[in-house]
């Protein structure tokens, strides 16, 4: 079933208790505002999941994410985070492959393929980032790579698997830079990626998964966006960490 989802990726902001203020405004403005079919991923900082998970269990319509995982279940990795561990707090969504991790950490498709798999095993629901540089965008050769990321990273899985995955299309020159893709870009670039999964999955598979866009969605662009038939929601970034803005971003998709 195709879901609508609205996701907030806090990225590496707030302190303690600029998070707790940010989570009890979003909850209770959700819970008072947001009266249609739509799913709100809050994805804070690692150290506050647990508070954000206690805070959160009682609204049925708000999940909460983690930004990554490891590719292992355990082990010798100083500072990094488990699927295990995220599912033991009661986490149900993580991003990966987020751009500014494959930039800053260098994480290839095969490597994301090995976290979406273990996610996965540990009922964790991958919200997997996919999307080209401007360069590309300008030289036309961007469907062909976003397509590559799937292939490489999602298409091992099998039907019943990739059910639940949620796609995120983030053009990396639209991330925090106030360009957003225009509705007809991200509508043109989601029908692509939703072919794209029917040539490996089939068009029922297809049909019902989630695909999200993300780069400078705000609450005065969501509307606009979220009116596209392939466009299942947003990936929002600056725009999360602000109670009343994001609200309004999460009604624009009712
Ligand atoms: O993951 C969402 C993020 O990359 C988008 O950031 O600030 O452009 O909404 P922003």
């Amino acid at each position: 079933m195709r879901k609508k989802i609205v996701a907030g990726n806090w990225k590496m902001n707030k302190t303690a208790e600029e998070a707790q203020t940010l989570l009890s405004e979003v909850i209770a403005l959700i819970n008072d505002e947001v009266t249609g079919q739509v799913e709100v991923v809050l994805c804070p900082p690692a150290l506050y999941l647990p508070i954000a998970v206690q805070s959160t269990l009682a609204y049925e319509r708000i999940s909460i994410g983690a930004q990554n995982c490891h590719e292992k279940a355990s082990g010798a990795y100083t500072g990094e985070i488990s699927a295990p561990m995220l599912r033991s707090i009661g986490v149900q969504y993580v991003i990966l492959g987020h751009s500014e991790r494959r930039q800053y950490f260098e994480e290839t498709n095969a490597q994301l393929a090995e976290k979406v798999n273990i996610a996965l095993e540990n009922g964790v629901k991958p919200i997997f980032c996919c999307g080209e540089s401007r360069d590309l965008r300008e030289n036309g050769d961007y469907i062909a790579f976003v397509k590559n990321q799937i292939t490489e990273s999602l298409f091992h899985l099998s039907a019943e698997s990739f059910a639940n995955v949620v796609i995120a299309y983030e053009p990396i020159w639209a991330i925090g830079t106030g360009l957003t893709a225009s509705s007809a870009q991200a509508q043109d670039m989601h029908f692509e990626i939703r072919q794209h999964i029917a040539s490996q999955f089939g068009v029922e598979v297809a049909q019902d998964t989630t695909i999200l866009y993300g780069g400078s969605a705000n609450e005065k662009n969501a509307a606009e966006l979220f009116a596209q038939p392939d466009v299942d929601g947003g990936l929002i970034g600056g725009a999360s960490l602000k109670a009343k803005e994001f609200t309004i971003v999460v009604q624009a998709n009712q």
